[in-house]
């Protein structure tokens, strides 16, 4: 249903009536049965938004920045199922894209589906058509039939692009792990589409490139699946496009992000390794099922020269698996790398849907610093801060690739609910945190926001979308970056499922 013109000031007046009143952050428990339980309303995290929306204004707490004029623009799934047809992993529900628009001390709301190949088969045809990462569509009875085995992945021809959203030359795009962004309109979230000419190859790529504004160059990766199989860096600007550096791998690792310094592109390269072998055999499943965690194989730190190309070092730690960098940067003839570091690659595991929604723990990523002397590779490492934390933000235009104190980051409290409910500010300098927290809110990516002037680091806002489970309903969080206080709240009347990443734009 899209609700818009006539139904706009309905939807205002019921986002009012149903907004709490009162002091922010107090977390009055409302008459709600899920309320003693462990995770009061956490169901609505993965549970199925199937409405767009334009709401001109929502309701909200508090009183924002007036300098705050712009559009936070979020990404993630919120359809879980089609039919009786079930995604089976967070990671593969479908795209939605959303908005939260400020001007004059009010804020909009906006969300609208990524019109991917996947979403059109939903309309269409009501049923998974095309494979995602931990889901492939029903067997087709006929190609059964007359093959005997399973066949490749479908791949649609417009990816269902439900992580992250890069702003390039003006243009907004959407991204998943395969190398083809989807264009769309960060004012009415329509798609616009994917390049003339894109075409799906045997290749993932990232969803989190870097950008360099004093370069103005932008950096990625390419992971060839099949002979010759391995990993390409490349860089690009404007029209131009290089090869860095082609490093064969029998069996690619997999890969979420990477960082950037001013010399060097940073690979965390580890061993849950790509079986390409099985991945063509007849019980081949969805393509992460061909991965393979291999402990006793180490992690990798691949150092890539950013101007000549080439590898320049690369240096060997235990096995540890990272889907994210925090930053990285040089100083005194040393790399410092900073990644949220898990144990393994479990998390991956514990992220299918069944799991998550039965409770089960997610393990979590510590803090951790490598610092690799350039002379001789001598390495070292340690975490930074005692809380865990995962989907890293920072100030990055002030500090990507360079010397740094913040970062921010969701966590969760130990011994607490087993998914992220908390936001964490790290001091690295001082290998502190800060969170902010409230019982039965689950908050997600915390986006920083510069204010315009600022002279520090930290001074900003942080803008999150939490799942507030004993309302049930999501709100956008705003936080003073320096002491993580709640400066205001703005609430949508429905539940937002849990996303990934997003961004902030002061245009759109
Ligand atoms: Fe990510």
């Amino acid at each position: 249903m899209l609700i818009d013109g006539s139904k706009v000031a309905a939807g205002l007046a019921a986002a009012n009536a149903l907004a709490p009143t009162g002091p922010i952050g107090l977390g009055q428990a409302l008459a709600d049965p899920e309320s003693k339980l462990r995770r009061p309303g956490f169901n609505l995290a993965f549970k199925s938004l199937e409405e767009e929306t334009f709401l001109p204004r929502i309701a909200q707490d508090g009183k924002l920045p007036k300098w705050l004029t712009g559009t936070l623009l979020r990404n993630g799934p919120a359809l879980f199922e089609i039919g009786e047809e079930k995604f089976n992993h967070w990671f593969d529900g479908l795209a939605m894209l959303h908005a939260f628009s400020f001007a004059g001390g009010k804020v909009s709301y906006r969300n609208r589906f990524l019109r991917s190949s996947q979403y059109w088969a939903w309309k269409k045809e009501g049923r998974i058509k095309f494979s995602e990462l931990a889901t492939d569509p029903a067997p087709d009875p006929c190609r059964q039939i007359f093959s005997g085995v399973s066949t490749l992945p479908v791949l649609g021809r417009v990816p269902n692009a439900n992580v992250t959203i890069e702003k390039l030359a003006g243009e907004f795009r959407a991204h998943t792990e395969i190398p083809i962004p989807v264009r769309f309109n960060p004012k009415f979230l329509n798609t616009l589409g994917i390049e003339d000419g894109a075409e799906m190859q045997g290749r993932l790529g990232t969803a989190h490139p870097h950008f360099d504004p004093e370069t103005g160059e932008r950096f990625s990766y390419e992971v060839e699946l099949v002979p010759p199989s391995g990993l390409r860096i490349v860089s690009e600007k404007g029209a131009k496009r290089r090869e860095l550096a082609f490093i064969p791998q029998s069996s690619p690792g997999y890969l979420h992000s990477f960082g950037l310094t001013r010399r060097f592109v940073v690979i965390v390269s580890q061993p849950f390794n790509f079986n390409l072998a099985k991945f063509l055999s007849p019980d081949r499943g969805p393509i992460i099922t061909n991965y393979e965690w291999q402990p006793e194989e180490p992690t990798r730190i691949i150092l890539v020269d950013r101007r000549r190309g080439g590898v320049v070092r690369t240096v060997e730690t235990d096995a540890f698996f990272a889907f994210h960098h925090i930053n990285a940067y040089e100083q005194d003839g040393k790399v410092i790398v900073d990644v949220c570091a898990h144990k393994d690659a479990g998390v991956i595991d514990a992220l299918y849907l069944k799991k998550i929604r039965s409770g089960s723990k997610v393990p979590q990523a510590k803090y951790r610093r490598f610092e690799i002397r350039l002379s001789n590779g001598k390495m070292t490492q340690r975490d930074l801060i005692d809380a865990y934390i995962e989907l890293p933000q920072k100030n990055y235009d002030r500090v990507n690739g360079k010397h740094y104190r913040y970062a921010y980051g969701v966590g969760l409290k130990k011994g607490s609910s087993g998914f992220i409910d908390q936001l964490v500010k790290a001091d690295v300098k001082k290998g502190e945190s800060r969170v902010w927290r409230e019982r039965g809110v689950y908050p997600g990516e915390p986006v920083f926001v510069p204010r315009p002037g600022a002279k520090t680091e930290d001074d900003g806002v942080i803008l999150s979308v939490a799942l507030d489970g004993i309302r049930r309903r999501s709100a956008l969080l705003v936080l003073d970056a320096r002491d993580m206080e709640e400066i205001a709240r703005a609430w949508v009347p429905h539940h937002i499922p849990f996303g990934f990443h997003g961004l902030y734009s002061r245009r759109t």
